[in-house]
């Protein structure tokens, strides 16, 4: 739904003819122009309308060579946006106005007659560094508010997550529509709450819709609304999910399970902003970014037929994979002291932590169900809990667990320490025994406990 803005371009100068040179020859590039003819022209031009680069000659009042009401326009534009780029044209030979107008903000200037290739190329240079320049400062913006409250408390600082919060950070403020992917219970729908938390429509709503487990009519009329009698059921309007996201965020929340006759209804209102209420004619517009997820691969549902792969191009213009638990142990411990916190809190229960075979309990499991499952596990064991520790057994997981059907899951450095604790345990701490088991000398199993912590 977005593409990236036209650039406009305010042209001011005194005669007509230049004016309408100028204007056709930026239009020719593709570039949006308005015009004004006097410095009062062009401070007014500022205040009603957002432009990207001023062009501006320095000369007004017949007969003036001076530059001077130029320059002092050339003060009031910065002290107005001093992002603003402005473009000064001179006369030949009056090198000493384009320097005094560089000292006053101007970014670059050209000599009347101007030739038109450089001109382009001096200002597609400045609007494009303006806009990297802007890029910058709302990136600055962007850190501020992933420091601020309202967000989602997301726990993340395994390497494997850093992708995602690079892509949240980037993506989150545009309007861009995402699809987030990954596994069940990883915190899809807290990166959906991130980026809206940190766009422009955080001040709007971000309504959420869950395809999966509605039957395909009910699901449409979610999504489109209805008005009265549109069906049996349908005894007053209502307004869809899209009207009440209407200037913020669709959440789209098990996309695959869409059937295909309602993707391509889905596709229309992406690519039109348009919609209809089901059982009227009447077409509605909406302004609505939207954010999906799934746990399936869309990739391979289009290639099964089952999802259409237009509506895919339009709903992962960018698409933010989130890692398993299992990729991202590192966040491990964090995530569970974090959850015990909480859930201490809202129990009323004074805990202060992990008992270590409880946290090593918790680095062997496999979790299947990732952060949400971990989330369950830890509030399990807060009510368990007798004292201020949490102990293996308070979490319930069951054991035996982390050997088969895990092995897969995990890196070669994983099975390495994996095999040396169940030796140790074995032969009960015996350093030579268990090497021997291992078939290792001692000082290599020595190097390889101190490379593990063990
Ligand atoms: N990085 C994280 N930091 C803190 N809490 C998290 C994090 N990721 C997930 N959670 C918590 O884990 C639970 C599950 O997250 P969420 O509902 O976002 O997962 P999901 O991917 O949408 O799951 P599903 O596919 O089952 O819908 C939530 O309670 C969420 O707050
Ligand atoms: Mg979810």
């Amino acid at each position: 739904m977005t593409t990236s803005r036209t650039a406009r371009i305010l042209i001011a100068d005194d005669q007509a003819d230049v004016l309408e040179a100028l204007r056709l020859l930026l239009k020719g590039q593709g570039y949006l122009t308005e015009s004004a003819t006097s410095p009062e022209g062009i401070v007014s031009a500022l205040k009603s309308k957002d432009f990207d680069l001023v062009l501006m000659d320095l000369n007004y009042s017949r007969d003036t060579t001076s530059g001077q009401e130029g320059l002092d326009v050339l003060t009031i534009l910065q002290a107005m946006d001093s992002a603003l780029p402005v473009v000064v044209m001179t006369a030949w030979g009056s090198v000493n106005v384009a320097v005094e107008a560089m000292r006053r903000g101007a970014r670059d200037f050209i000599e009347k007659p101007w030739e038109n290739a450089r001109l382009i190329a001096i200002l597609r240079t400045q609007i494009e560094l303006s806009r990297a320049l802007r890029e910058g400062q709302r990136l600055e913006a962007e850190n501020r508010l992933l420091r601020a409250e309202g967000r989602p408390v997301m726990i993340a600082e395994s390497p494997a997550m850093q992708p995602v919060l690079d892509l949240i950070a980037r993506v989150g403020p545009s309007d861009a529509n995402v699809l987030i992917s990954g596994e069940h219970g990883t915190g899809k729908e807290v990166v959906a709450r991130s980026l809206h938390a940190i766009s422009e429509r955080a001040s709007r709503p971000m309504v959420t819709v869950n395809a999966g487990g509605l039957s395909e009519g009910v699901f449409e009329s979610e999504l489109f609304g209805h008005v009265k009698g549109a069906f049996t059921d349908a005894r007053t309007d209502r307004v869809g999910r899209f009207e009440l996201a209407d200037g913020g965020t669709l959440f789209l929340d098990e996309i695959a399970n869409v059937s295909l006759n309602l993707q391509s209804k889905l596709l229309r209102v992406l690519e039109s902003g348009e919609l209809e209420r089901v059982g009227s004619s009447k077409t509605r517009r909406v302004d609505v970014r939207i954010l999906s997820a799934t746990n399936a691969d869309l990739a391979q549902e289009v290639a099964a037929g089952r999802f259409r792969e237009d509506l895919l191009f339009r709903l992962n213009t960018i698409e933010i994979h989130l890692p398993s638990l299992r990729e991202r142990r590192e966040d491990l411990p964090l995530l569970a002291n974090y959850f015990l916190r909480q859930f201490s809190q809202r129990y009323r229960k004074h805990l202060t932590g992990f008992e270590s075979g409880a946290m090593q309990a918790l680095r062997d499991f496999a979790w299947p169900g990732n952060v949400r499952e971990l989330e369950h596990a830890v509030e399990r064991a807060v009510l368990m809990a007798q004292c201020e520790l949490v102990r293996p057994s308070d979490l319930g997981l069951r054991i035996g667990r982390e050997g088969a059907g895990r092995i897969d899951e995990l890196s070669l450095e994983d099975v390495e320490s994996l095999l040396i604790k169940k030796a140790l345990a074995r032969y009960e701490g015996n350093v030579s025994a268990a090497a021997d088991a291992l078939g290792l000398s001692r000082s290599a199993l020595y190097r390889r406990l101190r490379k593990y912590g063990l």
